[in-house]
């Protein structure tokens, strides 16, 4: 039997340890997904020790504790194991994170010392397990740096050969105020002016600088922040590397979102029984002080309410409806100059929009399975989870036709796409999926087209893999 290829996997956040946003599901099921494959591969994660982490759920054991070099002095590791289905997980734990209280902070001087800390000690943990990885794959610019380390440690044994891969999953955030825990951590900026002055010391670019391979969360996405509009001032950089940027779309975790056995719902349905979503749509309408009327149609948005999704978008384009049937709920939180403007809305059309501001996941559940539209303007949207478990409870997406929306939604078939990211057009959208509402047969055939699309981790789990073969292959080759 061939030696299994060792896959070091690096990211902030992985759900069920800690999760904030998109990235903590994808942490959380896409290595097992890849082991599930059983493709001869050893995948192990390493995340850090936040204070969030529950430590009493977990069966932690101390692995080892070790020390990495910081200016005047060492920073002590404390690293502890653990498993999740049958895959071996480190927590990386050290001052910077018995210190901070949450798991991203405001203060990005803060950020930049925790997740340099971080990469550097999960490199340093791999040495120490004498576990060396064939590719290192990290995850948007908190583990950024753990690539730059690879790529500058090419003179040492260990580290020699071991390629690099690299998902974005928000280019936007880059990591600018860890420039001086890079050069604490001994990392001096790099000296190539392919990138722009300000990417030579920032997480972001010099990950995208050192690795291998890059792959943005959707195909549209990874030809997006080759752009202009999309590249946040990276576009030249990430083009003039077209060769080795492509796009695997996410999975969902398609156990746990299952309307056949939700509990969250009040009737449990399915493609065949879609008149179960109506006892949940009233359960909706009467807790949100709506009329109860299952032939008004229930539109929907769950999002953190900030400037990337567009809320503002929406609630301006149902603005111009006024005249039209339909009743919205609106469920979030997140700025509060954003989640004023959603009161607002609620203020102004009091029976007709509910306002929560707050991150409630069972009612999240119960508006995926009983709401019919489900509203994602984004202004740019990398991948986007929840247009599929929309589809996948029959709710049907009216979503702007950007990255990975455009890549799962099928226009006029699963749901509905606009391409200005205008209050006017998104009304536009807004017109059609309402006319389709009211054709019960047209309906019900979006619903189940949205409803059999297959949105598992097993393809794209599939397709990372054969990225990980690619890169070994090419480079036994060089
Ligand atoms: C980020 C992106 C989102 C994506 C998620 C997981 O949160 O904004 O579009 O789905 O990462 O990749």
């Amino acid at each position: 039997m061939s030696t299994p290829l060792k896959i070091l996997f690096l990211a902030s956040e992985a759900d069920p340890f800690v999760k904030v946003g998109g990235l903590g599901d994808v942490a959380g099921s896409l290595p097992n997904a890849i082991l599930e494959l059983g493709a001869d591969l050893d995948v192990r994660l390493v995340i850090p020790f936040h204070s969030a982490i529950r430590a009493d759920n977990f069966d932690l054991h101390r692995e080892t504790v070790f020390t990495i070099p910081r200016e005047g002095g060492e920073a002590p590791v404390q690293v502890f194991h653990t498993e999740l289905r049958g895959m071996p997980v480190y927590l990386i734990s050290g001052d910077p994170f018995s210190r901070a209280t949450k798991v991203y902070d405001t203060d990005s001087a803060v950020d930049g010392e925790k997740f340099v800390f971080f990469s550097l000690a999960a490199l340093e943990l791999a040495r120490r397990l004498d576990w060396r990885p064939d590719i290192v794959h990290a995850n948007d610019w908190h583990t950024a740096t753990a690539l730059y380390g690879v790529r500058r440690m090419q003179d040492d044994p260990f580290w020699k050969g071991v390629k690099t891969l690299f998902s974005v999953h928000n280019l936007c955030y880059m990591g600018a105020g860890s420039e001086a825990a890079l050069t604490a951590y001994g990392l001096p900026p790099v000296n190539d002016p392919e990138l722009p002055w300000w990417g030579q010391h920032t997480p972001m670019p010099l990950g995208l600088w050192s690795a291998d391979e890059i792959v943005a969360v959707s195909p549209s996405y990874a030809e997006e922040i080759q752009t202009p509009e999309y590249g946040c001032g990276l576009e030249t950089f990430l083009h003039s590397r077209h060769d080795r940027v492509t796009g695997i779309v996410n999975g969902i975790d398609t156990t746990s979102w299952d309307p056949r056995t939700d509990e969250a719902l009040i009737e449990p349905f399915s493609s065949e029984h879609l008149s179960g979503r109506a006892a949940t749509k009233e359960l909706l309408q009467t807790n949100f002080g709506l009329e109860v009327n299952n032939s008004v149609p229930l539109l929907a948005m769950v999002t953190r309410m900030d400037q990337q999704k567009g809320v503002d978008i929406a609630l301006d384009a149902l603005r111009l409806i006024p005249k039209l049937n339909w009743q919205a709920i609106l469920l979030g939180s997140g700025n509060s100059e954003i989640e004023a403007t959603a009161r607002r809305l609620e203020s102004d059309f009091p029976h007709r929009v509910c306002t929560i501001i707050r991150y409630d996941g069972k009612l999240s559940r119960q508006i995926y399975g009983g709401a019919d539209m489900l509203l994602m303007p984004s202004r740019y949207e990398p991948c986007g989870l929840a247009q599929m478990i929309a589809m996948r409870y029959g709710a049907v997406p009216v979503a702007r036709a950007t990255g990975g929306l455009r890549d799962t939604i099928a226009e006029g078939y699963s749901g509905f796409l606009f391409t200005d990211a205008s209050p006017a057009v998104m009304a536009g959208a807004l017109r059609r999926a309402l006319k389709a509402f009211g054709l019960h047969r047209t309906w019900q055939e979006m619903q189940k087209a949205g409803m059999s699309g297959d949105y598992s981790w097993f393809v794209s789990a599939r397709q990372y893999a054969d990225l990980y073969k690619t890169l070994i292959h090419n480079s036994s080759q060089e």
